[in-house]
């Protein structure tokens, strides 16, 4: 088909099946403007068994390359989609744009804030779309528990948050994938960087700009680990954190992580407003992705799954929130609280209270 966008997926590891899920989700769904044309990746082995996947999820096998260079000169490709460890994203998506690619690349977009820089710099000289692949904001339960926060105001108005998890996690010395995200050289640092990218962006979308942020880290496990590529090293990106910020709306938050806490494990995840507190449902490195319960000031308790029902309703009744507010729209990030938005989210609250009450069917 002449209109087809043909892809090439570069870097066939974990993230990457997760993309063909999505590709064949659009397919089965008669979104047929794409094909994946090409495959790159310097592990041979991860190439067949990415092709085969490839094969049996969307029916073709698309060609393979073993790397960057020689895919842009003899494939026939339109866009890539670059699933690599953190330290080859822009040395790969700067290449691609030159050639004239459009590119999407995998959070968190660089490995410093410089190559981020540079692959948005080699977008705009060659007028190409670069955009990174962020999901977490867009997850039913992160939709869900914005909505409750931000829209119907069921916590009242939003405080500060505290987002507090200490747990024990094995370090995996073996598999590919752990290995270059134990060196800061080739991942850019640990969880504070790499899930640390939803984290930013959930709370960003949550509370809008950030005016102070502070942050300590400290590394405590620092064993030889065999790092692709570079050998041998200690071990030297962070595992324990503490971060403290606050917006400009006024809202505070802290956000603290370990994964080398001994015995006591605690995962303690919330935000607190004028009326009552939601509490994410554990995936710390997702925040809200599997939605969050509220308690309100009186005890009264709202779980997830009612939260989702409401939102599920409002949305498939062509319900806007927008109709409900005097002061319309706000900005995909950031959403100065104004006393018309307030007075319309004590409007909505009661309201959305009144109808979790009914336990609402659609
Ligand atoms: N959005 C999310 O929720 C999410 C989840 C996991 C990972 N990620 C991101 O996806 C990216 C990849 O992570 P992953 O877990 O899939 O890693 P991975 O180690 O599983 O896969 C990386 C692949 O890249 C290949 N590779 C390495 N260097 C290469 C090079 N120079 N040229 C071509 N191929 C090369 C490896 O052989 C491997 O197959 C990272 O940016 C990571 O942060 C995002």
């Amino acid at each position: 088909m002449d209109d087809q966008v043909r892809i090439a997926i570069i870097g066939c590891g974990g993230i990457a099946g997760a993309h063909l899920n999505g590709y064949q989700q659009l397919q089965e769904a008669g979104y047929d403007r794409f094909r994946i044309a090409a495959l790159c990746d310097t592990s041979e082995q991860n190439l067949s068994r990415f092709a085969a996947n490839v094969e049996e999820k969307l029916g073709y096998t698309p060609d393979r390359y073993p790397n960057v260079e020689q895919m842009l000169d003899e494939a026939q490709v339109d866009a890539a989609d670059i699933c690599l460890p953190h330290t080859y994203h822009h040395t790969a998506a700067i290449p691609c744009l030159e050639a004239g690619l459009d590119c999407m690349v995998e959070k968190p977009v660089g490995i410093t804030i410089k190559a981020g820089q540079q692959i948005i710099a080699a977008a705009q000289k060659n007028d190409r779309i670069v955009a990174t692949a962020e999901q977490v904001r867009r997850d039913i339960g992160a939709r869900a528990a914005n909505w409750a926060i931000n829209e119907a105001g069921l916590i009242g108005e939003p405080l500060f948050f505290g987002f507090d998890v200490k747990t024990w996690m094995e370090l995996d010395l073996e598999s590919y994938a752990w290995r270059w995200r134990h060196s800061k050289l080739l991942s850019g640092g640990g969880m504070v960087f790499d899930a640390g990218a939803h984290f930013a962006d959930m709370m960003l979308h949550l509370f809008g700009d950030i005016e102070e942020v502070t942050c300590t880290l400290k590394t405590f496990d620092t064993p030889i680990i065999d790092m692709p590529g570079i050998g041998p090293r200690p071990r030297d990106v962070e595992d324990y954190w503490v971060v403290t910020l606050k917006f400009a709306s006024g809202l505070f938050g802290h956000w603290s992580y370990s994964r080398a806490a001994q015995a006591y494990h605690i995962n303690s995840s919330y935000v607190w407003g004028t009326e009552g507190a939601i509490k994410d449902r554990q995936e710390w490195m997702h925040p809200f992705q599997f939605g969050g319960d509220i308690e309100l000031t009186d005890g009264t308790k709202i779980p997830y799954e009612e939260i989702e029902k409401q939102y599920l309703c409002l949305l498939s009744a062509g319900t806007s929130w927008n109709q409900w507010l005097s002061d319309g729209r706000r900005r995909l990030t950031g959403r100065p609280a104004s006393a018309p938005r307030l007075s319309a989210a004590r409007c909505m609250r009661q309201t959305t209270l009144g109808n979790l009450s009914k336990s609402p069917t659609c």
